[in-house]
């Protein structure tokens, strides 16, 4: 155990976290479909590094945690904030998306529940979200971190 393991995560983690993503978020997970890193900071720059090149654009919430524009920029990619509050519809949304989306535009990265609002969306808004992302052959990077500390009433729909 204490030696170099596979890059992408023992056999028995790999397929535990599938096993847990099936019972706990009812996703098709497949251990192959799981890549292991040391933090979420790592996935989010693993994930930089294997869809972005410099130049490209990413849409992103704003507020949202530091990660997402550092991490971007680290990569020489463009973080671009899409402004939005608790209140703010899907359709709302996805108008100021509209707004800012260039040819350039490559992803959209999502925070829910989300860090500092304490926003848990509501699954018609991440589909409507995410369908207009599909359309847009935009790949969504989904930071669902804080999905088990979420207060009833509210419930966590992956993104997924
Ligand atoms: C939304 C969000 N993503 C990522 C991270 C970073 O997580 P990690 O400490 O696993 O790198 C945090 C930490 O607070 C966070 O709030």
């Amino acid at each position: 155990m204490l030696s170099y393991g596979p890059a992408e995560g023992l056999p028995q983690f790999r397929e535990a976290v599938a096993q847990w993503m099936r019972a706990t978020r009812r996703l098709d997970c497949t251990p192959e479909a799981v890549f292991a890193t040391d933090s979420a900071a790592s996935a989010m720059a693993v994930v930089a590094r294997a869809c972005l090149k410099p130049g490209d654009e990413v849409l992103i919430q704003d507020p949202v945690d530091f990660l997402f524009h550092h991490t971007l920029e680290r990569a020489g990619a463009k973080p671009v904030r899409i402004g939005y509050g608790p209140a703010t519809t899907a359709e709302e949304f996805i108008s100021a998306m509209e707004e800012r989306v260039t040819p350039r535009t490559r992803m959209l990265w999502l925070c829910s529940p989300h860090n500092p609002l304490g926003v848990v969306y509501p699954r018609k808004w991440l589909q409507s979200v995410a369908e207009w992302a599909i359309k847009k052959r935009l790949r969504i990077l989904s930071d669902e971190i804080w999905s088990d500390i979420v207060y009833p009433s509210h419930h966590h729909v992956s993104t997924a």
